[in-house]
């Protein structure tokens, strides 16, 4: 007998659904809210009601696109948490009421164990134990992964997220939120001939307030000399800021395998589609003798397949939630 799991996403501001069968991804399919770029950032208000507006049509379309009646559905996965609460109520909602109609269980599950578990979507998958640098716009954390459900965070940011690095830094260059992808693009243009310093945390944590404030204060002395310094220097700018970032995370990854001694290494979340720190990976993974792990970029940012595959090995493990679930904010791994 097979297993069909509806996947449901929506603790930010992308509302997206997933149809797995049996561990494979039938589809997924994701609406994206352009409206944050006008704000230069997430507005909550203003991504629960896309999301209101959006679910029923994602969900119709990832059923459509894998061909299956919801009479097929044996489970409803959703995003419980971490994330904005009046984006994950709109999904944590819409998942109890059709589970309710359908008589079918529910699973709850969370964003950041998504994120890993993104790399059992497709082959390959990573063997167990594996590190995992989970990068996104709200964590950064190195996760030891023992198996599908039995994982633990052995270093995270104490402030900013790397893709919070990367969004700052775009307001700062006047680029629209998000600015990583732009970031990304306009660096392949430049050099990064600017310095900004490595901060110094100890162990496998991270910092990036650090890096946010010496952009800023360097951009506010050039500018002073030359008003036209972003413009004519916006490419080196970026490379500069990107390859920093880049190194900070390898550097804390490097030492995380150093000191576990794994040499399966993965990494996930939106900021792992950045093309430097995917370049960097495979180099140091040649280096070292690792191997290496990068998700297809539509599993790297958030999406509903992700959270269809972790609710797949909860809803094997027997792991169901009652109708009484809530969302939460704050959740960890
Ligand atoms: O995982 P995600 O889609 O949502 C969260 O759970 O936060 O990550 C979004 C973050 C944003 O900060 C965005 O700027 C960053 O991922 N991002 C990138 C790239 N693509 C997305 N950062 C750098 N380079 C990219 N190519
Ligand atoms: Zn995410």
């Amino acid at each position: 007998m097979s297993t069909t799991i509806l996947g449901i996403e929506s603790s930010c501001d992308d509302t997206s659904a997933a149809v797995l069968r049996d561990g494979e991804v039938l589809s997924n399919r994701t609406a994206n809210q352009e409206a944050h770029r006008l704000y230069g950032g997430v507005v909550p208000e203003v991504a629960s009601r896309a999301h209101q507006i959006n679910i029923i049509p994602v969900v119709d379309l990832a059923l459509k696109d894998a061909g299956v009646d919801k009479q097929d559905i044996d489970a409803v996965a959703f995003t419980r948490g971490p994330g904005l609460i009046g984006s994950l109520i709109v999904g944590v909602s819409f998942a109890k009421a059709y589970a309710l109609s359908l008589g079918i269980p529910l699973v709850e599950v969370n964003h950041m164990q998504a994120h890993v578990l993104a790399h059992f979507a497709e082959p390959p998958k990573p063997a167990f134990p594996f590190l995992c640098l989970t990068v996104s716009g709200g964590h950064t954390q190195i996760v030891r992964v023992r198996s599908h459900l039995d994982m633990e965070i052995i270093g995270q940011t104490l402030d900013d997220a790397a893709g919070e690095a990367f969004d700052k830094t775009g307001k700062l260059l006047g680029l629209d939120y998000p600015a990583g992808p732009d970031i990304d693009r306009i660096a392949q243009q430049g050099q990064p001939v600017f310095e900004f310093p490595e901060p110094q945390v100890p162990g496998l944590d991270f910092s990036f307030s650090g890096l946010k404030t010496s952009i800023l204060y360097f951009l506010q002395k050039r500018r002073k000399e030359d008003p036209g310094f972003i413009e004519k220097n916006l490419a080196d700018i970026c490379a500069s800021v990107q390859s920093r970032i880049v190194s900070i995370l390898m550097n804390k990854l490097s030492l995380a395998a150093k000191e576990t001694g794994i040499r399966e290494i993965a990494i996930a979340g939106g900021v792992s589609a950045n093309s430097a720190l995917r370049a960097a990976l495979k180099a140091t993974g040649k280096e070292k003798g690792w191997n290496t792990y990068i998700p297809k970029f539509e599993y790297c940012t958030d999406n509903a397949a992700m959270i269809a595959v972790t609710g797949y090995y909860k809803y094997l493990n027997g792991e169901f939630a009652g109708q009484e679930t809530e969302p939460v904010a704050r959740w960890k791994v």
